[in-house]
C-alpha cells in the first residue's frame, strides 16, 4: 500500500537510510542527524514523503519537493551551530567523506541549485534490503511521475557515479541522464 508518511514512520524511514544510503555524509552524521532531516522534510509545506507499507511494515519510501529552494532554506535552518562543527569534523577527519564532500562540493558549483528550481526533485529513494528488486521501486517512481504528468513539471535528480542499481533503475523508470560530472549523474524525467 503506497501511501503518506505519517510521524510515526520517520524513525522506519531513517532505519532504511541508515541500511541503503551507505556512504553518505548523512550517514556517517548519525540516525538522529537523519531523522532530523526527515521530520525537516515532513513539516515542509512543500516536501512529499511517501512510503510503502505491507503489513504494517514499512518497505521502503520516496521523499521529493516541488520547490527545491524552499525546502533547501528549511533545511538549512535545522543545521545548529553544534552541528555544523560536528559536521565539519566528521567531513575533514574522514579522507572518504572528505572525497565526497569536495565531490559534492564542485558538482553544485557545475550544476548549483537554481537549475533544479522548477524541477519537482527527488531527494532519496530507498527500499529494504530484502525487498529490494520486487517492483517496489518501480511503484513509488510511477506515482511521482503520475504527479509530474498532472503538473507538468519534469523531475529531476542526482545519484552518484558509483550506484550502478539506481542507474540501472533510473534508466528502465525513463529518467535520462542529462550529465556526469564529479562521480554525480543527473536523471532527468520529461513528461
Ligand atoms: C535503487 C532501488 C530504489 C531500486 O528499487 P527496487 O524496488 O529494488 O527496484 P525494482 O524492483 O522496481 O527494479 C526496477 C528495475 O531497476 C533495475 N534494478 C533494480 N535493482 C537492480 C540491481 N540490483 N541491479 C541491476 N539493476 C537493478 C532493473 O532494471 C529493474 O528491472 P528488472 O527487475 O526488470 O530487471 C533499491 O535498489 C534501493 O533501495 N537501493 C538502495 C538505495 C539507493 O541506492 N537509492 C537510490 C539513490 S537515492
Amino acid at each position: 500500500m503506497l501511501t503518506s508518511a505519517i510521524l510515526s514512520d520517520l524513525d522506519a524511514i531513517s532505519d532504511i537510510h541508515m541500511d541503503s544510503i551507505t556512504g553518505s555524509v548523512s550517514v556517517l552524521m548519525g540516525k538522529k542527524f537523519v531523522k532530523n532531516l526527515y521530520q525537516t522534510l515532513f513539516n515542509d509545506d512543500n516536501s512529499t514523503i511517501l512510503v510503502y507499507k505491507e503489513n504494517n511494515e514499512l518497505i521502503g519510501f520516496i521523499t521529493y519537493t516541488t520547490d527545491f529552494r524552499k525546502t533547501n532554506e528549511e533545511i538549512k535552518t535545522k543545521f545548529s551551530l553544534s552541528q555544523m562543527l560536528i559536521f565539519l569534523l566528521k567531513v575533514t577527519t574522514n579522507i572518504h567523506t572528505m572525497k565526497l564532500f569536495i565531490q559534492q562540493f564542485l558538482f553544485h558549483l557545475y550544476f548549483p541549485n537554481h537549475r533544479i528550481q522548477g524541477y519537482i526533485f527527488i531527494f532519496t529513494l530507498a527500499i529494504k534490503s530484502r525487498y529490494r528488486k520486487q517492483g517496489i521501486g518501480t511503484k513509488l517512481i510511477k506515482h511521482i511521475k503520475i504527479i509530474s504528468r498532472k503538473s507538468h513539471s519534469s523531475i529531476f535528480l542526482d545519484t552518484a557515479g558509483s550506484n550502478q542499481k539506481a542507474i540501472n533503475f533510473y534508466q528502465k523508470a525513463g529518467f535520462h541522464q542529462v550529465f556526469n560530472a564529479f562521480d554525480n549523474i543527473g536523471f532527468l524525467y520529461q513528461p
